[in-house]
């Protein structure tokens, strides 16, 4: 068994005033911030919204919105309104602290929602949907594509990136520490994400393998927490500090190794 770590609560509160190691571990990780908490960076996201496609005037689901940049940067740069659903408080807090910092609390709204049950949205109600690095954390991949073809409008589309596809071996030690952080992991043979989404009644539109993305940040993260380590441990503690590095190493060597890959699926509600 491998002690968990906190890392979701640990970045959604490293917001603090005098924490500013964190910010200069996200710069050095990611280049342009756009607080993520995940494994894209801001070119993909960008690469992303292209192929969603979603403009002025839509409505878009982000689904486990994080700190809530990465939707407030999709809203600045589409037109459209977002609304951001996320199961931990300290996100959500962040998230709509930094809709307010940028004026942009009515395009751009958060609130509580549970992913793993039906969401509290009646049919047809977005265009898009967005969820980025997360549905690995929901249990049932099957009953979380048709909820999410529930809220979907007709020929909306749907973009999710799934990090946890296993294209090889693994051992237990690897899997147990790829697990490691607080919250649920779930693993999905490759192939597999084709077969949801068709048997959920979406038509699958693109597909990609995003693995590149994963082996560089997870990289970059892992030396910068390095370089910082002195600041870090006085800011998150021994335990913490060490148990992220521990699964970042794993986290870059796994797909590196292209033993767990990275994937991007956009699909469509079909009429
Ligand atoms: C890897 S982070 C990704 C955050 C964001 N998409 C980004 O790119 O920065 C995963 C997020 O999933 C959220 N999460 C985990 N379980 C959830 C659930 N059952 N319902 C909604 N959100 C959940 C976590 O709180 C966390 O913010």
């Amino acid at each position: 068994m491998v002690d968990p770590v906190d890392l979701y609560d640990t970045s959604y509160s490293s917001s603090n005033p005098g924490d500013t190691v964190h910010e200069r571990v996200r710069l050095e990780t990611y280049g342009e911030d756009l607080g993520q908490t995940s494994w894209m960076t801001a070119d993909e996201c960008k690469e992303f919204i292209g192929w969603l496609g979603v403009n002025d005037g839509d409505q878009m689901l982000d689904v486990a919105s994080g700190a809530g940049k990465v939707a407030l940067f999709i809203a600045t740069t589409s037109g459209a309104s977002v609304l951001g659903i996320d199961i931990n408080e300290n996100a959500l807090a962040t998230a709509q602290e930094s809709a307010r910092g940028a004026g942009r609390e009515q395009q751009v709204r958060f609130q509580r929602a549970d992913a793993n049950v039906e969401l509290p949205f009646p049919e047809a109600s977005f265009d898009a949907i967005i969820c980025i690095d997360s549905a690995s954390h929901f249990c049932e991949r099957r009953r979380l594509l048709a909820d999410w073809r529930r809220v979907l409008k007709p020929k909306g589309r749907l973009l999710y990136t799934d990090p946890l596809v296993v294209s090889g071996q693994l051992t237990y030690e690897e899997i147990a520490t790829r697990s490691s952080l607080i919250g649920s992991f779930v693993f999905t043979a490759i192939n597999a994400n084709e077969r949801f989404i068709a048997e959920a009644g979406l038509k699958l539109l693109h597909h990609e393998d995003h693995t590149e993305a994963i082996v560089q940040v997870s990289r970059r993260w892992f030396d910068a927490r390095e370089r910082w380590r002195e600041e870090l441990v006085a800011v998150e503690g021994e335990a913490t500090y060490e148990g992220l590095q521990r699964f970042l190493k794993v986290a870059n060597l796994l797909p590196s190794e292209g033993r767990l890959t990275r994937h991007a699926f956009m699909a469509e509600r079909p009429e």
